[in-house]
């Protein structure tokens, strides 16, 4: 248990108290009662039931409501979101993901997310935002960043495919094919400032390569790419939808398999016995089938996601079943950023407790990301980054889709259900 008391002393006009209803940590405890949770500049430095207040503090006092950690999306593209097939295609550049990038991230915020974990975005925008929010110019969430997405030719992470041999690559991109050819990859991301390494182990739904979970890379590949990026102390994530594909990413030794949908009991067996987690993007399913042919999609790429849609729920249940870590991943950019809360229903219909759910996007992602001396938990020395919904989300899971507040590095950005300005 983290929480500790905090003895009120002199009046310290710095101190910021937010009071609510209840408290879920992120930890897995019990919810708190009468909660009151101490803030001194960016960070907290106390959390529990009904702690004194020190005079002078500034007082936000939330009423029936329930404050939580900051939510944490570990799958997101948020230099992109779903429009018309052919014409992001063939008129869109990275520039115009650049030029929107700003827009998805502050909706990303005042959903609850405080943090994402970003797992590939064309020419480093990824990066370039990231920056621009660390500086204070752009409202945004705190973003771990991949750079590219590395994977094969012809593969998930190859933009032309499909298109006419003449429709060249529009400039640096993920594509790296060879032992050496991919630990040159990963040394580039590294060198232009990723925090984590994307591999795009199989084949996927939203490209137009035939299979939707063939092995994209050899064995020998996929190995040379985790050894080179955790040389460089960068965490490895997966697209992984394929049972054969997942297989030789966990033996890789990634550190999340991102879809899974296609696991089998071996794979889950590995997967527990390594500690690999499980990112699930389990709420896309259905938007894609309702949207995406709106979109101009091509059917095969719809046909792909009917094969993969309902298989990956079922065998997301399996692993939560079987005890497999779980963090929560929504690749909000497939669709609408701000939606990133909808996947906790999916996480409580498809075998997770609420709380178990609320873990998965707080304590148990701040851990896969290796961030949890800052983030996941309502618990002294981490960040301020906080979210409070009405009413009590253990029942009624879905309250986490409209945060009545948000909080970042004790900076308030939503008050009463609407967006605060930039301070
Ligand atoms: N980025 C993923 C891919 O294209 C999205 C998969 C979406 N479908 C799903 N059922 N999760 O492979």
């Amino acid at each position: 248990m983290s929480l500790t008391t905090w003895a009120a002393t002199a009046a310290d006009p710095s101190i910021t108290a937010i009071r609510a209803a209840r408290l879920i940590d992120g930890l897995a405890a019990a919810p708190i009662r009468d909660a009151v949770v101490l803030i001194d500049g960016e960070r907290i430095i106390a959390a529990g039931s009904k702690l004194a207040i020190p005079a002078g503090a500034t007082v936000i006092d939330l009423g029936d409501a329930t404050l939580l950690p900051g939510f944490i999306d570990c799958h997101t593209h948020i230099t992109g979101e779903p429009g018309d097939y052919y014409k992001s295609f063939v008129r869109d550049s990275y520039i115009d993901d650049a030029v929107r990038a700003h827009v998805y991230a502050g909706r990303t915020l005042q959903a609850g997310f405080t943090t994402i974990r970003n797992l590939g975005a064309s020419e480093f925008v990824d990066i370039a935002l990231r920056r621009a929010i660390d500086d204070g110019v752009v409202l945004g969430p705190r973003i771990v960043a991949a750079g590219h997405g590395i994977g094969a030719t012809g593969g998930h992470a190859d933009d032309t495919v499909g298109a006419s041999p003449y429709v060249t690559r529009r400039g640096y991109d993920g594509v790296a094919d060879g032992v050496e050819a991919v630990r040159l990859k990963v040394r580039e991301q590294v060198k232009h400032g990723a925090d984590v390494i994307k591999m795009v182990a199989t084949a996927g739904v939203l490209s137009e390569e035939d299979s939707v979970g063939a092995p994209q890379y050899t064995q020998a590949e996929m190995d040379a790419l985790v050894d080179e990026a955790h040389r460089w102390d960068r965490k490895v994530a997966a697209h992984a939808h394929g049972t054969e594909g997942i297989k030789m990413a966990v033996r890789a030794g990634v550190d999340s398999i991102e879809h899974g949908s296609f696991i089998d009991d071996e794979g889950i067996a590995m997967m527990k016995a390594r500690g690999t987690y499980l990112v699930a993007d389990i709420y896309n399913d259905d938007y894609i089938l309702a949207e995406f042919g709106k979109l101009n999609y091509p059917e095969k790429i719809i046909e792909k996601e009917r094969l993969v849609g309902r298989v990956q729920r079922e065998n997301f249940r399996k692993a939560v079943r079987a005890g497999v870590k779980i963090a929560y991943g929504t690749d909000a950019g497939v669709y609408p950023h701000g939606g990133n809360g909808k996947q906790f229903a999916k996480h409580v219909e498809w075998g997770q407790t609420p709380m178990q759910a609320i873990v998965a996007a707080t304590s148990s992602a701040a851990t896969l990301l290796g961030r949890t001396k800052d983030i996941g938990a309502v618990s002294p020395g981490r960040y301020a980054d906080l979210v409070a919904v009405a009413g009590d989300p253990l029942t009624d899971i879905t309250l986490l889709e409209h945060p009545r507040f948000v909080m970042k590095g004790g900076v308030a950005v939503r008050r009463d259900g609407a967006p605060v300005l930039q301070p």
